[in-house]
């Protein structure tokens, strides 16, 4: 459906889960408390909320976290949304510890695609970030030849931060070797994401041309989202950047966001959202929750209010909201 500045609005973001396996800095840090179980919208309730989203015309979904992965049963719940008559698209963002165990079973269930955060191809720095104990990379390293061996489409994730500044061009060769994309995000100032440094995606994108000097955008569509790409003829993959804060792209935004609670989420920058578990826990139809969704669809913000930190009313962090 449209919403008010007729946008189409085709895309949901499910969060199933607002626990991760790793603490990374900007997003999840140690001591953050977690929401009791009970509070997480089941996979029948997520599932009656996906099935009415789709009598409104969305067709993609992207399941997040948390780290989506480690709630029981994700593989399963992955087939049966794929499953829903009109569902067009399943994908997923992880960061991958978990993924090539489950990787054969996501693909029986119909998976599209994966979105692997990865913030550094340094180990040790990795364990600085996310708070790992052990050696990521090499398995991480090894779950994209994997991905990229049996067919599935595969990006990579890079928060662009104070970090991993000195590694754009080894995280970009990434792409030399593999036909993966590598995205590069600009740090959003949503959650710890408003207390950590970030780095611009302009001058990213300038240092990158020193070691690609041929890098040109291309304006073929790669996935749902708002990342715009570039390419090089030493590349197989593509370079792509999310500059939500520089380069606002809300005017072709496709999507809404439901939390693992169950808000539905209209835009990331706002606390506004409509409580569909209150609708699925006191009894509500499938048509109450229909029009619920409806309505908040059609009341969808018209931008982010990125560059005035001071309007920015959401409170949550990026675990509890799925990115
Ligand atoms: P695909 O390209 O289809 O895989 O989708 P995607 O890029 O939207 O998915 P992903 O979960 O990998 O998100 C990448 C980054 O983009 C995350 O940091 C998200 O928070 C951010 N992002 C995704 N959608 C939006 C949006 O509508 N607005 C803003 N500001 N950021 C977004
Ligand atoms: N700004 C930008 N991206 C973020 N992510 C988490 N927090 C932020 C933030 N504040 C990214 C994760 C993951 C995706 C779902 O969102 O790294 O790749
Ligand atoms: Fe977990 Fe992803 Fe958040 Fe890191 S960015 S804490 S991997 S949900």
């Amino acid at each position: 459906m449209t919403d008010q500045y007729g946008r189409n609005i085709d895309y949901m973001r499910l969060s199933i889960t607002d626990r991760c396996n790793l603490r990374c800095k900007y997003c999840m840090p140690e001591g953050i408390t977690l929401t009791p179980h009970c509070e997480i919208l089941t996979y029948e309730e997520l599932l009656r909320v996906a099935a009415q989203a789709v009598a409104l015309g969305v067709t993609k979904f992207k399941v997040t976290g948390g780290e989506p992965l480690v709630r029981k049963g994700c593989v399963g719940f992955v087939g049966q949304l794929k499953a829903l008559p009109g569902v067009e698209q399943v994908t997923m963002t992880t960061n991958g510890l978990l993924l090539g165990e489950q990787l054969e079973g996501l693909v029986a269930a119909g998976l599209d695609a994966v979105n692997i955060s990865l913030d550094t191809v340094n180990d040790e720095k990795y364990g600085k970030l996310t708070g790992y104990r052990g050696s990521a990379l090499p398995r991480l390293m090894a779950l994209l030849e994997q991905c990229v061996a049996i067919g599935m489409r595969t990006k990579v994730n890079v928060v662009l931060l104070e970090e991993n500044q000195d590694e754009l061009p080894e995280l970009a060769a990434i792409a030399q070797h593999l036909p993966v994309d590598v995205r590069f995000i600009e740090l959003m100032p949503i959650g710890y994401g408003a207390s950590a440094s970030g780095f611009s995606p302009d001058r990213a994108l300038e240092q990158l041309k020193g070691c690609w000097p041929d890098l040109s955008p291309v304006s073929e569509k790669r996935g749902n989202g708002p990342a715009h790409y570039y390419a090089s003829a030493s590349l197989v993959g593509r370079i792509g950047f999310i500059d939500a804060v520089s380069h606002a792209f809300c005017a072709d935004c496709n999507r809404v966001r439901l939390t693992s609670t169950g808000l539905l989420k209209p835009c990331l920058c706002y606390e506004t959202s409509t409580d569909l578990k209150a609708v699925l826990r006191s009894g509500g139809s499938d048509a109450d929750l229909r029009e619920a969704l409806r309505q908040a669809i059609y009341a969808k913000p018209r931008a982010h209010c990125f560059a005035q930190r001071d309007s920015i009313t959401e409170q949550k962090g990026m675990s509890q909201i799925g990115g």
